[in-house]
């Protein structure tokens, strides 16, 4: 009896502790070269493209989650480099991408 409820359980937590996870792991396969652990830009792509530090608060305040959704989703009109997400992600994946990069704000 016992058993089965802490299967019940564990398959009610799966699910966030795995979304979490997979955000981080979707970040450091598919943004990291460029952008950093931290969102810092501090790579080599980073430099030699002038990427902005994502942690600073004022770029935070500057933009909002639609203007990340469609940065990640669509790629920059300003830089080929940041290319277009939309075909190779998830809109879900996306939505946590803008997530995770708000919990980058310096503090
Ligand atoms: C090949 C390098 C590269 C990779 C990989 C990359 N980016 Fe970028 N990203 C850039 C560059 C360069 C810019 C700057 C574009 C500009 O100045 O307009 C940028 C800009 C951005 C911006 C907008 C910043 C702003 O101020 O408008 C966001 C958001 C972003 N990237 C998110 C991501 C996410 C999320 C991923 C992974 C899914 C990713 N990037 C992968 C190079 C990259």
């Amino acid at each position: 009896m016992m058993k089965r409820v802490a299967l019940v359980m564990s398959l009610c937590l799966a699910p966030s502790v795995y979304a979490e996870d997979e955000v981080a792991d979707v970040w450091k396969a598919k943004c990291k070269s460029c952008h950093g652990d931290d969102g810092k830009a501090q790579t080599k792509m980073g430099k030699k493209e002038s990427i902005v530090d994502m942690s600073q608060v004022a770029w935070q305040a500057a933009e909002s989650d639609a203007d990340i959704r469609q940065a990640i989703a669509d790629g920059s009109p300003r830089n080929t480099k940041m290319k277009a997400f939309k075909d190779k992600l998830t809109a879900a994946q996306i939505d946590a991408l803008v997530g995770y990069i708000r919990t980058m704000k310096a503090k």
